[in-house]
């Protein structure tokens, strides 16, 4: 198969290196990929929204499989123009991706198919009055949330009558987040542990990957500004077997059920942001694409062609009723630019790549945002490199001192990371 992978992040990264183990791969190409992509494929200048010209590159080098990375070509409806014109693509249509470009959509989703999630409320501009009066009757903390899509960012906690209504208006007003904020939803908060698990489903049948923990906050502790992720590690030690059981009995399965009777039937990977609390698992969030950083940690664990399940799975023929994982962990820490999820600088010089041999050591590095340059490595954005340990079983200690190893012998100007990435394995 010529595959194309859409996007250029750790998680584009992941997804080449985890194809470029398949018998079925004849070339790789990624648009736009970083440095990482290209020591595996062709990395090609187009941009994932640019449809047209991703449409033109996949007839002109015969593709057989487009497997998009990130959610803003899902949400310009990628899937439905590939389809209409015959071509094999991973990934939700327009509709379907609604479960994460629409929390409202997705909220009442689950309260029509009873899927169990925080309590809430939507708003829309013209409800000022309503939301205020909401509001005062509301019990704190309680979560902020704009509908649409705000790169991870558009959650707000909030402890008190007078920053809720401050900050409520503010984002129906579209002052903190645009049009994204025009419709607001305010929800329950909810108590407990997070865990993230990925179904791949073809519509009908699906499997799951190991579920993950992110580290969404970007100081030690859990403390700070929300992040798009500063590590991760999986199989989250606090998500035994009956609990994944559940997760799959009780969402999973009446989500994929849910969408086929509603005639938005969804395909791809479905991304289930949980929160584990007293009474069982409750949905946070669905996201229509694979985690950054959390499949740094997933895919190195399959036990099984990457390419094989999702050209399967785009075909609607997936014939596996459970995935075969390898008996391991895995623990990824994320390297970013100093002032991330702000301000940042970019093109730093990346030194000690070479240090690392990727094969003895059990470490895998994946850019996020890097650039590569007359032989030299530099930043480009935020999240810079993700460097994931290998581990036997369940020893999480030995990935995270392997892990730490590793991100101590890279450095670039202003590099960060958090330095208890994983404790919560340990716990
Ligand atoms: P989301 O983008 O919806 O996953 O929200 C980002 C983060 O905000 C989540 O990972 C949680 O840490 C937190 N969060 C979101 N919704 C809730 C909730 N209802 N209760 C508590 N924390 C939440
Ligand atoms: N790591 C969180 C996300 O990918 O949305």
């Amino acid at each position: 198969m010529n595959i194309l992978v859409i996007g250029n992040g750790g998680r584009e990264h992941a997804i080449c290196w985890k194809l470029k183990h398949s018998k079925e791969i004849t070339s790789l190409h990624i648009a736009p990929g970083n440095a990482g992509t290209a020591a595996l494929g062709t990395n090609v200048p187009i941009k994932p929204t640019d449809i047209e010209g991703l449409l033109r590159y996949v007839r002109k080098q015969e593709i057989d499989l487009t497997i998009v990375g990130p959610e803003a070509p899902l949400a310009e409806g990628i899937v439905d123009t590939f389809r209409a014109e015959g071509l094999r693509i991973f990934g939700p249509t327009r509709a379907a991706a609604q479960l994460e470009t629409s929390k409202a959509f997705a909220k009442d989703f689950m309260k029509r198919h009873r899927i169990p999630t925080a309590a809430y409320e939507v708003f829309h501009t013209g409800d000022e009055e309503r939301l205020a009066e909401f509001l005062r009757k509301a019990s704190y903390p309680l979560v902020l949330k704009a509908d649409g899509l705000a790169a991870g960012k558009g959650v707000l906690i909030i402890d008190s009558e007078k920053d809720a209504v401050r900050s409520g208006l503010a984002m129906m007003r579209g002052e903190s987040f645009g049009t994204a904020g025009a419709t607001l939803v305010v929800e329950e908060f909810l108590r407990g542990i997070e865990a993230s698990v990925f179904a791949l489903t073809d519509g009908t049948r699906f499997v799951t990957l190991a579920p993950a923990q992110d580290h969404k906050r970007i100081l030690d502790n859990d403390l700070g500004k929300n992040t798009g992720g500063m590590g991760a590690f999986a199989p989250t030690p606090h998500m035994p077997t009956e609990t994944l059981a559940e997760v799959k009995i009780r969402i999973i399965k009446p989500v994929l059920d849910g969408m086929r009777s509603d005639g938005i039937p969804y395909t791809g990977v479905l991304y289930v942001g949980l929160m584990l609390t007293e009474d069982g698992p409750k949905v946070l969030e669905f996201n229509c694409r694979f985690g950054d950083p959390e499949t740094q940690v997933v895919l190195p664990l399959i036990d099984y062609d990457l390419a094989v399940l999702l050209r399967d799975i785009a075909d609607g023929t997936l014939q596996l009723s459970r995935l075969p994982l390898h008996d391991a962990n895995a623990v990824c820490v994320v390297l970013a630019s100093s002032g991330y999820p702000d301000e940042y600088k970019t093109g730093k010089v990346i030194s000690g790549l070479d240090s690392i041999d990727e094969a003895r050591e059990g470490v895998l590095v994946f850019h996020a945002e890097t650039r590569a340059e007359s032989g030299r490595v530099f930043t480009a954005g935020g999240r810079v490199l993700g460097v994931t340990a290998l581990g036997e079983d369940r020893d999480f200690a030995a990935s995270i001192r392997l892990a730490y190893n590793a991100v101590s012998r890279i450095r670039f100007d202003g590099a960060y990371y958090r330095t208890d990435i994983g404790r919560k394995a340990l716990d």
